[in-house]
């Protein structure tokens, strides 16, 4: 019988796709997948360090792990993601019987450290595989486990250096992939049956930015800049923004949908608003992370924009794309943040209304600038902060969602609804959930629903009886 792996994914869209990754590896290595944990012989925790409780939740996993390890010594245990970037000695302290911890940028290096491990059949010391500064690795095996939206990376990586955030520790420098191996990566998911491809960025809107800057500095030489936009002198491969990437990905064949996350309010361009209000595939739906509503702690984040030029590309989306979905993330309790700026990010809330907000409380990640600010706000500020804007925001959604009753919608139809009997569930171009009566045959199809009645999570809907 083939030996059996395990992967546990925590954290955002980035992990889920590195984790399709891992198992492709592992599948090409020998491996298929167990229904269990316990079963396996190969358990991966692939890791979010984004904030303290996907951290701690990686060492309480880490110790029932050492429980299946006392039982099957020889199960392989492997530490993967973006905690193993920030903390990879801390791991191989705490959970000496780890066998492999390898980073976020290393997974071209996997398939040798399962190699390695395997052949070493004594405990011993770990593999470890943390980043070099090595370039994307392309062409890794993939095994998709998203029902009916391929996931596809851009860029990887992050420059921005937010005061509050781990990820350009954990994910490195920002690199973004070339354009024809996106395309024949979606081209690629289209044949296996995909209808929707989901592109993946802690910054989409700075695709290509390296070579655009290259670009600039060409134009300065040519002592020409006056030409357009700068693609335009540049070969197909060279300086490309995003909205060039969008367009290039909408004439693939057999695609229905794109999407895309996450978008950065510095770097979002109205060419990219105009190509979303042009190109027919590209959902009317952007993730615009706000953070906060409040200047001064806007300027203390290092977000590069304020509430007003945020407002403003909000308006400009609205204006050009009919029926748009808003989405943002925001953090409260942000050191220094007193109850005034606060009130500014409720203001916000109340005056933009998004259709849904990812909200958090602040969290010092050791290492970044805002872990040494003062004026930490106290941890029951910060719950009863999070606990106002929350209530708040779900009303406004589910206003939001109350309004839309009664119209139709495409959904893109995702598996068969796990708790009740006859329904399917999917999502909007707007990216909201819609259950409605049908057949699991319907999976992976486009159908016209109508909505009824709307709640914070979405709609439950009926197919939409043909004009
Ligand atoms: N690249 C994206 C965000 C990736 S992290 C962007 O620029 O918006 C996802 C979200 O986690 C962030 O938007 C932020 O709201 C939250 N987050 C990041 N660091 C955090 C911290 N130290 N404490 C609490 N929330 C944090
Ligand atoms: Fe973190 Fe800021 Fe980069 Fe987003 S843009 S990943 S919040 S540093
Ligand atoms: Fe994503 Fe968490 Fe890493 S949010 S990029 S998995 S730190």
């Amino acid at each position: 019988m083939a030996k059996q792996y395990f992967i546990d994914t925590m954290g955002c869209q980035m992990n889920e796709r590195d984790s399709e990754t891992i198992a492709g590896i592992l599948h090409s290595c020998g491996y298929r997948p167990a229904p269990a944990p316990a079963e396996a012989d190969f358990i991966a925790l692939n890791t979010c360090a984004v904030r303290a409780k996907p951290v701690h939740k990686v060492f309480s996993k880490l110790g029932e792990l050492r429980r299946i390890k006392q039982q099957h010594p020889g199960t392989v245990i492997a530490v993967l993601g973006c905690v193993v970037q920030v903390a990879a000695q801390e791991i191989a302290r705490r959970a000496p019987y780890v066998d492999i911890i390898l980073g976020p940028r290393n997974y071209s290096q996997l398939a040798q450290a399962i190699a390695t491990v395997e052949r070493t059949s004594a405990p011993g010391e770990p593999v470890v595989v943390t980043d070099s500064g090595e370039t994307i690795p392309e062409g890794l095996p993939v095994l998709r486990s998203t029902p009916v939206s391929a996931f596809v990376n851009v860029t990887y990586g992050c420059n921005n250096f937010c005061a509050y955030c781990i990820v350009p520790y954990a994910r490195g420098r920002e690199q973004s992939r070339a354009v024809s191996e996106i395309i024949s990566e979606i081209e690629q998911a289209v044949a296996e049956g995909y209808k929707e491809v989901t592109l993946l960025g802690q910054n989409v809107n700075s695709y290509g930015k390296e070579s655009r800057q290259e670009c600039r500095s060409y134009q300065r030489v040519l002592g020409s800049g006056q030409g357009g936009p700068s693609h335009t002198v540049m070969s197909r491969e060279k300086g490309y923004a995003f909205a060039d990437l969008l367009a290039e990905v909408s004439r693939v064949e057999g695609l229905e949908r794109i999407r895309f996350t996450t978008s950065h309010p510095k770097d979002l361009s109205l060419e990219l608003l105009d190509a979303m209000a042009e190109l027919p595939r590209v959902c009317e739906h952007l993730h615009l992370p706000i953070q906060s509503g409040d200047d001064d702690v806007l300027a203390r984040m290092g977000r590069g924009y304020t509430y007003e030029q945020y407002c403003n590309l909000i308006e400009a989306a609205r204006q050009r794309i009919p029926r748009v979905s808003i989405t943002t993330d925001v953090m409260v309790g942000f050191p220094g943040e007193t109850e005034a700026q606060f009130d500014n990010t409720l203001r916000a809330f109340e005056e933009i209304r998004f259709d849904q907000a990812f909200m958090f409380k602040y969290n010092d990640r050791p290492g970044t600038r805002a872990a040494d600010f003062p004026d930490k706000v106290p941890e029951e500020t910060k719950q009863a902060r999070l606990e106002r804007l929350v209530a708040r925001q779900n009303e406004i959604g589910r206003q939001i969602n109350e309004k839309l009753v009664g119209q139709s919608f495409e959904v893109l139809v995702e598996a068969p609804d796990p708790k009740s009997a006859g329904k399917v569930r999917g999502r909007t171009r707007t990216n909201k959930l819609v259950i409605f009566p049908g057949k699991p045959s319907l999976v992976g199809e486009l159908v016209a629903v109508q909505t009824q009645e709307a709640y914070l999570w979405g709609f439950l809907g009926e197919i939409a009886r043909q004009p």
